[in-house]
Parts: structure tokens; sequence; C-alpha cells
């Protein structure tokens, strides 16, 4: 029956991770996946989540099905957190707002959307971007394209690049925007710059697709939103596809949203209906438990606090960690220059590894970092700077 299915040659992501989960060796260390492990090399438990947690489970009795949309006091929290609860666009109601599965969950919402709306619209990546985009926007039936984004020689962002491939494109495509902390490459647009793409997407009618799964990790939630919020404030109707795993640690509560930005609230309604519909054909309704925590947190000034205070800290401990392994490979491979480890935001970098050095690295010192070379510098500790700067800086060498 099944014989024409031919073998899944795996993700290059998770496939990966699972490949370390299975490593005997003791001392392993995987820079592979973007998770945040803490000074301990542990995923943390967060403190406003576990008290959240636990002043829930006194309460939590029956589990009813979700509205297809979510639950609302996540929903309008998130929305908060994203655009900032007095932006014109959220006080006028013009934002459609849906819980999804995580963030790729919002993206396949949004990717079906548009694939039934504007079924011509082509969707455009940066050059490179997160695997998975081209996955399941390709995978919902749309064409997609990549725009240049990366420039390797400076370890930035080549704008005027950008800019002229966005110039290029025909009204009403659909053009996918990291909002902060590039993945995979740590290479963000500065304000100015977002600014000046606001204009050219505005005016040449594009469709941006803002996917924002870092927020907090780059410099603080409301800078890091800023380009949405920017955007929304000049009258661009703009599609945000949100996570809450990596800033709430919540990783398998699969807690995301998908917002759609309108011209008006009545759009804003059809728009929440038609998006109702999506997730219906989907999977019906999300699950209860992590937005309960998660709309708790942020609605309670206490656990936001705390919540916040510890996110500013696990932001800081990833920069630290880029500082050191900045100095520890400078200081083994004094010809080479590393500082774009240090320009970069967020929980990635782009390394020049190629895929046959991250083959060694595996397979002969037990260091996992993607075959792209992206490695992820929120999974390092003071401890496994050393050894994984020794392991770099040897293969380097060869
Ligand atoms: C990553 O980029 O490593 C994370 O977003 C995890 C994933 O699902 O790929």
């Amino acid at each position: 029956m099944f014989k024409e299915v031919e073998a899944y040659p795996g993700d290059p992501i998770l496939t990966l991770n699972e490949q370390f989960g299975a490593d005997p060796r003791a001392n392993k260390i995987n820079l592979s996946i973007g998770v945040y492990l803490d000074a301990a090399g542990k995923m943390p438990a967060m403190r406003a989540v576990l008290q959240a947690e636990t002043a829930l489970a006194a309460v939590l009795g029956t589990r009813p099905y979700l509205p297809m949309e979510g639950n609302a006091a996540y929903r309008s929290a998130v929305r908060a957190l994203i655009f900032g609860a007095e932006h014109r666009a959220v006080s006028e109601s013009r934002v459609a707002t849906a819980q999804t599965l995580g963030g790729s969950g919002a993206l396949k919402v949004g990717a079906d959307f548009i694939a039934h709306y504007f079924p011509k619209a082509k969707v455009w990546v940066s050059d490179p971007t997160w695997d998975n985009h081209y996955s399941i926007f390709g995978g919902a039936g749309l064409t997609v394209g990549k725009y240049r984004y990366y420039d390797a020689a400076t370890g930035h962002v080549d704008f005027p690049g950008m800019l002229a491939a966005l110039e290029q494109l025909p009204a009403g495509d659909v053009v996918l925007l990291h909002a902060c902390c590039h993945n995979p490459t740590g290479a963000d647009l500065n304000q100015a710059q977002w600014r000046e793409l606001a204009g050219l997407i505005r005016r040449r009618g594009l469709l941006p697709f803002f996917d924002i799964a870092y927020q907090g990790f780059g410099e603080g939630p409301d800078a890091d939103a800023f380009a949405i919020r920017h955007f929304a404030e000049e009258g661009i109707a703009l599609f945000v596809a949100s996570s809450f795993s990596k800033n709430f640690s919540l990783y398998g509560e699969r807690c995301g949203s998908l917002s759609v930005v309108c011209d008006d609230s009545t759009q804003a309604t059809n728009v929440l209906g038609q998006l109702k519909a999506t997730i219906r054909r989907n999977y019906s309704s999300p699950p209860i438990h992590g937005a309960r925590i998660i709309a708790r947190v942020l609605d309670d000034a206490g656990l936001r606090a705390e919540w916040l205070a510890e996110l500013e800290g696990m932001r800081l401990r990833v920069k630290a960690m880029r500082t050191g392994l900045y100095d520890a490979l400078s200081a083994r491979c004094p010809g080479l220059d590393f500082s774009y480890l240090n320009k970069q935001t967020g929980m990635f970098s782009y390394t020049d590894l190629t895929a046959a050095e991250a083959d060694v690295l595996r397979q002969e010192f037990g260091l996992y970092v993607l075959s792209s070379g992206r490695i992820c510098l929120a999974a390092l500790t003071e401890g496994s700077i050393a050894p994984a700067a020794d392991a770099i800086a040897q293969v380097l060498k060869r």
C-alpha cells in the first residue's frame, strides 16, 4: 500500500536535535536548536510561569473546547504585548488576533489564509531564513522566493541589496520579515532602516508578514516590536506570527498567535472569522493550558514585572555568551575576525562554518551546530564556551 512513500530525509534542525539526544557522549554540546538554557545548561522554568501555574492548578476544573480563535484574555494580552496597549490599530479594533499552535501554527494559518484570498501572491523570504518558512508557505501551495539579505563579508544586513530586491516585486506580493533577532543570522535592521523599508513597502503595495519568535531577546520586548508598531502606525496592512516558546520558556505548550492588522474594524471582524474557519479546517481549536498561564502572567502586574525581569536576565546572559565566545575564539585564532558575534543580536549567529565543518564538529567533538553554520548562543554556558571554542578553533585551523 505505501511502497511509494519515500524515506523522510529529516529536518535540518529538529532531526539534528534528535541526534543530539541519542548521542551517548557525556561531553556533547548542543548549539543546534534555538532554545534558551540557563547558566547551568538547563531549560528554565520561569518563576512567574510557575507561580501562575500553581495558582491556576487550584481553579482548573473542567476542560471545555476553547473557541476556534482561542482564549480571549490571552488574545488581548498578546496583542498588547506586540503592538502596545495604546496603539491606534488596537484601540480602533483593527487587529484580528487568534491564538495558534506556536509560531509555526501562526505561519501555517496565515499561509492558508493567503493561499485562499491571495492565491497569485508570491511569498518572499530573506536569504537566508528559517528553513521551515519554505516548508510552511510552500506546503500551503504558495510560491516562495528569496530576497537579498545577509552580507557574509560584513556580518550585517545588505540593506541596499535588500531594498533593490524588494523594489522589483509586484504589488500584492508577501514579504516575510523577522521583526527582531533574525533567524538564522542574528543580523537585524536598525530603526532608521525599518522606517525606510516601511516607505518602500507602502509605496510598492506589498504585504508584510512579520515573524516575531524572539521578542525580548534583542533589545527588550518593546524595542523588539518597533518594526511591527511602526508599520502599523504607517497604515500598512500586515500579518504578525508570534511565539511564546522562547520568552516564556514554554516550548512544548505550543503558544503563539497570528494577528492581522486591517484597514478598519469591519475588515478585522471578517478576517478573524476567516482565521477561525482556517483553524477549524486545520485543528479545530487550540489547547487551554499554556495560554491560561501566559494570560495570567501578562495580566497580573506583579507576575508580569517578574517575568520581564527574568527575561531581561536571559537576554543579558545571551549577550555575555556572545562576548565570551568572541573572546575565546579570538584568543585561539588570532588571525580571524569573529566580531560578527558581538554585532549580531538575539539567540543566533551565522558563522562561516561549512556543512562539512559542521559534520566534523559533530562527529569528532560532539559539538552540534546547524549545517548552515548557525549557532545558538543561548544554549552556551560559562562551562561550554571553552570546549566549544577549542573544537571550532581546531576545525578552522585544519
Ligand atoms: C529554531 O530555529 O531552532 C527554533 O525555532 C526551533 C525550530 O522549530 O526550528
